[in-house]
């Protein structure tokens, strides 16, 4: 067990039917909580790192080496993914990082500009052994404003992944980034459809906001690879606040970034549990 690429790790979670899951770093902890809750789950795991993510580190490189280290010495499969990217340098970093997969993103754009955008990315990671998440039908959230009702067509999906080449292909099927509350209601008919109109594991994106129940429906549907940010921050401070609340005069980080991480810990556990074991 140790760093796995995104190509063998899809192919064994084809193999055995189960899903993915990929939750999001912001901070060393993030990193540390997502092995430690995986391995305590004892399943695959995908650790990635945003573009957002990035800016706020203005240079990622000592967390991707953290990263890195802590995959290596994990006693279960770590997959280490760049998500949301839109800036061609910051993907032609990813294998300087050690990493093998990138989420691209250029969903924002009009359908012909976002698939030429991405098949010029997927062209060059291909050549470089990189394998690449691509999106189609703009999921909400990124920006603060919540759109839960935009779609992927299947038919489109079907097109895209095609002229594209991309490996995997991220869908608009009810959810949206950044849901504080679990209320999101997935199409899972349209899931189905996509999944038989193309032939790479499709990707649920702000996964936090569904309920518990219909991100195993999801799976079932077709969803091979769930994304998880903001379940882990709500955990870690909503610890944080209720530690600072009870002693007004604590200073000491690690009294609060401990517990905080330990949260989260729990909570990828969980996660991995729902959904990266086998379905019957
Ligand atoms: P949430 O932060 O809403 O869980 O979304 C995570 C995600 O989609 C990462 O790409
Ligand atoms: O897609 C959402 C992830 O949780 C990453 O969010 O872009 O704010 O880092 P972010
Ligand atoms: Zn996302």
């Amino acid at each position: 067990m140790t760093i796995q690429s995104s190509a063998v790790a899809f192919d064994n979670a084809l193999a055995d039917n189960y899903s993915l899951v990929a939750f999001n770093v912001i901070t060393l902890e993030h990193a540390q909580a997502i092995v430690w809750g995986a391995e305590r789950a004892k399943t695959p795991v995908i650790l990635q790192l945003s573009e957002n993510a990035i800016a706020y580190q203005r240079d990622a490189s000592p967390l991707a080496a953290a990263m890195v280290a802590l995959a290596a010495d994990a006693s279960v499969d770590c997959v280490l993914h760049l998500d949301h990217i839109t800036r061609d340098d910051i993907a032609h970093k990813v294998a300087d990082w050690g990493f093998s997969s990138l989420m691209w993103d250029s969903s924002t754009l009009p359908f012909e500009e976002n698939l030429a955008a991405t098949r010029d990315m997927a062209t060059w990671a291909h050549t470089k052994g990189v394998w690449v998440e691509a999106e189609l039908g703009e999921i909400g959230g990124k920006d603060g404003a919540h759109h839960p009702s935009a779609r992927t067509k299947p038919t489109e999906a079907a097109s895209f992944v095609a002229a594209t080449r991309v490996d995997a292909l991220a869908v608009a099927v009810g959810s949206s980034h950044a849901m504080a509350k679990k209320s999101a209601e997935l199409d899972l008919d349209l899931i189905a459809d996509i999944a038989n109109h193309v032939d790479v594991p499709l990707v649920l994106h702000g996964s936090s906001g569904v309920p518990d129940p219909m991100l195993r429906d999801a799976c079932s549907a077709g969803i091979r690879k769930v994304n998880i940010g903001t379940a882990l921050n709500l955990a870690a401070t909503s610890v944080i606040r209720d530690v600072l609340s009870e002693n007004e005069a604590l200073s000491d980080p690690r009294r609060f970034l401990g517990p905080a991480r330990d949260q989260m810990a729990d909570v990828v556990a969980h996660y991995l549990e729902l959904l990266a074991t086998p379905r019957s």
